[in-house]
């Protein structure tokens, strides 16, 4: 893609980030502490999306294996609410947590302040582009955002080079095939002659979502070791997650409700959204 098209593109998922911050839809209406622009939110409704994450979500404690960061210094890249750069420093980690979108940020920031962190390390920064020097992190963990970013291999590269020689980067992306691209190809595809990645790419969260065969993944970890990866069922393969508004028809309410789950888990084999890749810097 040429660079103006990159930077429009970028532009188009930094909007769409600020305007529904990742997970909102998990909040009840804010209620007490005031963030100042007129809405309200309060530890309350940080800690039922926390549960909500977690219970939809219960990979991602073993995956990041937080408790083992004590004393190591984190970066996490695309925190959205901050939900998992909380447990970085509940584990003692010196945690850096960036997003691109500044909506993120301040309610990553205001998370932390409610948990009683008040001095958390949270930027705005492009995950392409880090403002870090080299060899500068233990861990890098980004979890379900370089898939976002228009240039994917340029991200993993830069959390290659932050990284310290030994240090390990743990990095969901997004497989392909998955259930949730079927999905989506069944809703925009099939009558479009459209393949399930251009259905991912054009429908899924932000505009241009790409998602990797296990060995595309490989080749975009050169430069690291010891690449390991896993498949996880994410919420939307099984249909565990709130509708998003789109989904709000009778017949999508049906479809969740009867969705056979157990049938699917069962039968579904490989087709998984979520890729959890863990891998070594060289020393
Ligand atoms: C699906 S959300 C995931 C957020 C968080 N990791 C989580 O699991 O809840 C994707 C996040 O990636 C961020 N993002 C997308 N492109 C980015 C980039 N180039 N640099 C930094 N953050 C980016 C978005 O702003 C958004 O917060």
């Amino acid at each position: 893609m040429p660079t103006d098209s990159l930077i429009a593109q970028k532009d188009k998922v930094r909007r769409f980030w600020e305007a529904e911050p990742c997970g909102s839809r998990y909040l009840q209406r804010p209620d007490s502490a005031s963030d100042g622009r007129g809405e309200e939110w309060s530890a309350k409704n940080f800690e039922t999306h926390e549960r909500i994450r977690y219970e939809l979500e219960p990979y991602i404690q073993d995956f990041a294996k937080f408790e083992s960061a004590k004393g190591r210094k984190v970066l996490e890249v695309g925190v959205g609410m901050g939900a998992d750069y909380l447990q970085w420093l509940k584990a003692g980690a010196q945690a850096t947590g960036v997003d691109i979108s500044r909506e993120s940020i301040e309610r990553a920031r205001l998370r932390c302040e409610l948990a009683g962190y008040r001095d958390a390390d949270l930027r705005l920064a492009d995950a392409e582009n880090l403002p870090f020097p080299d060899r500068n992190f233990d861990v890098v963990y980004s979890y379900g955002v370089m898939h976002h970013s228009p240039n994917t291999p340029q991200c993993i590269q830069e959390a290659l080079r932050v990284l310290r020689p030994g240090g390990e980067a743990r990095i969901m992306l997004y497989h392909h095939p998955s259930l949730t691209g079927l999905l989506l190809w069944f809703r925009y595809g099939v009558w479009r002659a459209k393949g399930l990645r251009q259905c991912v790419y054009d429908h899924l969260e932000s505009p241009g979502t790409k998602t990797y065969t296990e060995r595309e993944v490989l080749s975009l970890m050169q430069g690291f070791r010891k690449v390991e990866m896993r498949l996880v069922f994410s919420p939307g393969d099984l249909l565990l997650h709130e509708p998003s508004q789109r989904f709000q028809k009778p017949l999508y309410r049906w479809l969740w409700k009867v969705y056979p789950r157990w049938l699917v888990r069962q039968v579904a084999g490989p087709w998984k959204l979520f890729v959890l890749v863990t891998a070594t810097k060289e020393d």
